[in-house]
Parts: structure tokens; sequence; C-alpha cells
């Protein structure tokens, strides 16, 4: 009697562990096999050739050729790019691969993954968690190591989310097509805007998954949608990518993230901020270098409103950042903030890996002190018409 009840309470704990395993909602990191490092059931074939049937990749589904690729390998005199680790997954013409994840559905994620081109110039990648979709494009190489990380936001719409990398790619060569690494989530918050500050997440410290060992920052390409950008607040307006920076791997203004602005008016960040027109605004923010080698000048476009000022940054061996600021006065409920890099910036030490000056801590605050010299105008003004007046 006693011995069956203790197995009856043993097997609904233990159907309360499946249950709830079975609901738990994925966590911030690595994808399962994300890496692409956990070895197919039949172990990683070594020889280089293709194999006929689709490859078996633990945690991923796949459609259509998809090829687990080896750092060295080589393709026609070519050494194969593996961003991380010794393995990646390389998706041939409308190749996919896919795996689902459960999600709290209405949030915020953002979806961080490697990528590099191998053959074709115009190569691209489809990412999608259905219904959103996003095709990133892969020719510009913003590295002289030849992959980039990248990172996509979607909102959650359901509970079971699969997130879908694809090739749209049509080439002449199957065995061509992106090459993918390293595939993280995050689930991202807003972050509540200051009470003294109009910008949301001026500090640039919320934004999509970064590994730790990863030197690259993660480039954040073009989104217009300020409600599903993975650097919550911020869109970016243009059609180049713009680099979220870590301060294990560069120099931040503040805090552990920032932003570096690159490929002059091509890579632009901005935010609507609320405001009350007809007020006085200062925007500050501070304006830095990464310590990433990058060929000097380095200034930025700065914009509140109707206002723009470019800001050329002074070097100062005590410091990798100056703080900056800009007067406007509101004419709307809402004004544009944006940025983008007056210059070309490559870096000295490989002459093509694109760079360009930091940007971080960004605040709009209603100005004080203007306030007090209003006043101080009008004071002149009441004793200038006593002087007349007399
Ligand atoms: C694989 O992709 C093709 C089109 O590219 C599609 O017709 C087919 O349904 C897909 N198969 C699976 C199992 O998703
Ligand atoms: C990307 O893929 C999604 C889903 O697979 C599809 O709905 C969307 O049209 C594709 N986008 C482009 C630009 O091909
Ligand atoms: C980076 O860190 C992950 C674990 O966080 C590890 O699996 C991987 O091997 C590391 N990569 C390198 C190049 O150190
Ligand atoms: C750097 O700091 C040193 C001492 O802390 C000071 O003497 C020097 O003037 C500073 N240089 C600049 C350019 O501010
Ligand atoms: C903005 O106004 C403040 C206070 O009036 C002043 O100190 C600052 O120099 C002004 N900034 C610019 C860029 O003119």
């Amino acid at each position: 009697m006693v011995f069956s009840s203790t197995k009856c309470r043993w097997a609904s704990v233990f159907l309360l562990l499946v249950v709830c395993s079975a609901s738990a909602v994925v966590e911030d990191g690595s994808l399962v096999n994300g890496d692409f490092e956990s070895p197919p059931s039949g172990g990683f074939s070594s020889d280089a050739g293709i194999s006929d049937g689709p490859a078996v990749i633990p945690g991923w589904k796949t459609n259509g050729t998809v090829e687990l690729v080896e750092s060295g390998q080589k393709q026609g005199g070519m050494i194969l790019i593996v961003p991380q680790g010794a393995h990646a997954v390389r998706l041939g013409n409308d190749a996919e691969i896919s795996q689902e994840v459960k999600v709290e559905k209405g949030s915020l994620y953002s979806v961080t993954f490697s990528a590099a081109r191998t053959c074709a110039q115009l190569e691209s990648l489809n990412v999608s968690v259905p219904p959103a979709s996003q095709t990133i494009d892969l020719q510009t190489l913003y590295s002289v190591q030849g992959w980039d990380s990248y990172a996509w936001a979607f909102q959650a719409e359901e509970e079971d989310a699969r997130v879908v990398f694809r090739n749209p790619g049509m080439e002449d060569d199957p065995t061509c097509g992106p090459i993918i690494d390293d595939i993280a989530i995050k689930k991202l918050f807003v972050p509540e805007k200051p009470k003294d500050n109009a910008v949301v997440n001026g500090d640039f410290e919320e934004g999509p998954w970064m590994f730790r060992n990863e030197s690259l920052g993660v480039l954040l390409p073009t989104n217009l949608d300020e409600d599903t950008s993975s650097l919550p607040g911020w869109n970016v307006e243009s059609n180049r990518a713009v680099r979220y920076i870590d301060s294990y791997h560069f120099s931040v203004p503040g805090g552990k993230r920032a932003i570096e602005l690159l490929s002059g008016k091509e890579g632009i960040i901005s935010q609507m901020v609320q405001t009350k027109p007809n007020k006085p605004y200062r925007l500050t923010f501070s304006l830095g270098h990464a310590s990433d080698a990058c060929k000097q000048p380095l200034a930025v476009m700065a914009f509140a409103g109707d206002q723009a000022q470019n800001i050329h940054y002074t070097p100062d061996s005590n410091s990798t950042f100056q703080t900056a600021n800009l007067n406007f006065t509101a004419k709307a409920e809402r004004t544009r903030v944006a940025f983008y890099s007056v210059y070309y910036n490559t870096r000295t030490d490989d002459m093509s890996s694109l760079c360009g000056p930091v940007v971080d801590d960004v605040r709009v605050e209603q100005s004080a002190s203007v306030r007090i010299r209003v006043g101080g105008l009008g004071l002149l003004l009441i004793l200038l018409l006593v002087v007349v007046l007399l």
C-alpha cells in the first residue's frame, strides 16, 4: 500500500517534469547544435565530396542540398571559410535548414548567426520565422576574415517557432551557396524610457546575442520597423549594416555595448523620440573609436529634428571617446535623432575591413540652461521697453 502510493507520487513527479520540460521556452544562447560541431550519427565525413543523400545534422531539419563543411576544406582551389570551430553548413540552391524552438508568444526575439559566401558575389540568405522573414544580402564583406555575424529580430506570433535559413539563390554550380555557423537566439526586452532622457536604449545595452569569444561584433542589417528591431528602440535606416560591438573586443564608451557606424552615409541608425513642440532640447552622446585600428579621421553626422551637425572625433591619448552635443528646438511630438559616419573608413592593418566612429550613451534632454537664457532675454526686452517708454 505504502509502496504503491510512493511509486505513484514518483510517477506524477516524473510526469510533471516531462510536462515542464516540454513547454520550456528556448534559453538565450546557441540553438541546439547551433555551431554544427555535433557529429552526425555516421560521424563527420572527412572527404570533401558532397554526399548524395541529405546530410543528417543533429538538431536540424534540412531540405535540398545541405552540406556539412569542415575548416580547411577546399573547393576548386579555394579554401572554404568556417567562421568558428571546425564545422559549419553550406546551403545549396534553394536549400534550407530549420529548427523548432518554443518561444513566448508576443515577445520579441533576435536571432544571431554567422555567414560567409562561397563562389558567387550575389549571395543572400533568407532568414525567417514564418510569417516573418528578411533576406540578408551577403554581397558586402565587412571584415577581411570573409565572414560576419548578423542579427535579425522577430515578434513571436505563436509558441512554436521554426527558425529557417534558406538560400534563395539559383547558381549554375549547385554546391555554391552561403555557409552558416553559430546560430543563437535571445529574447529581447524593450528598456523603459528613462525619466530624464527621451531616448530608449540610448546606451545600446539591450541588443542581440553576442558570443563572448566572437571578436567581429554583430552586424545589424536594414530594419525599418522599430517594433521588431534587434536593437530595441532603434532603426537601421540604410541599405548597409551598422556594427554592434562589445567591450570584450572593442573600446566602448559606457557599459558593455555600443554601435560602430560603417560605410559613410550608407549606414544610418535612427530613433523617433518623444518631444514637446517648441521646447528646446539638447542631444548629447559619446563619440569615440573602437580601438580597432580604424584609419582616422573619424566623424559623425548627427541629426536632431531640423538640426544637423558634422562632429569630428579628436584623438586624446587618455580616452577612447569624447562627449558631443547638439541643441535643437522640437517642432513636433516626435523628433528624429539619427547618426551616420561622415567618412568611409577601413582598418589600417588590413586596409579592407570596414570600421568607423563609435556612438554610445545617446541622450535627449529638455535644456534648462536655454530656458534661463530665454528668461534673461525677456528681462532685457522689458528693460528696453522701460528705456523706450522713458
Ligand atoms: C522542400 O522544398 C521544396 C521546394 O523548394 C518543397 O516543395 C518541399 O515541400 C520541401 N520539403 C519539405 C519536407 O519541407
Ligand atoms: C523568405 O522565406 C519566407 C518563408 O520561407 C518567404 O515567405 C519569403 O517570401 C521569403 N522572402 C524572400 C525575399 O524570398
Ligand atoms: C567559443 O565558445 C564556445 C562556447 O561558448 C565554444 O564552444 C567554442 O569552441 C569557442 N570558440 C572558439 C573559437 O574559441
Ligand atoms: C592625460 O593625463 C595626464 C595625467 O593624468 C595629463 O597630464 C595629460 O594632460 C592628459 N592628456 C590629455 C591630452 O588630456
Ligand atoms: C548647446 O547649448 C549649451 C548651453 O546653452 C552650450 O553650452 C553648448 O555649447 C551648446 N552646444 C552647441 C553644439 O552649440
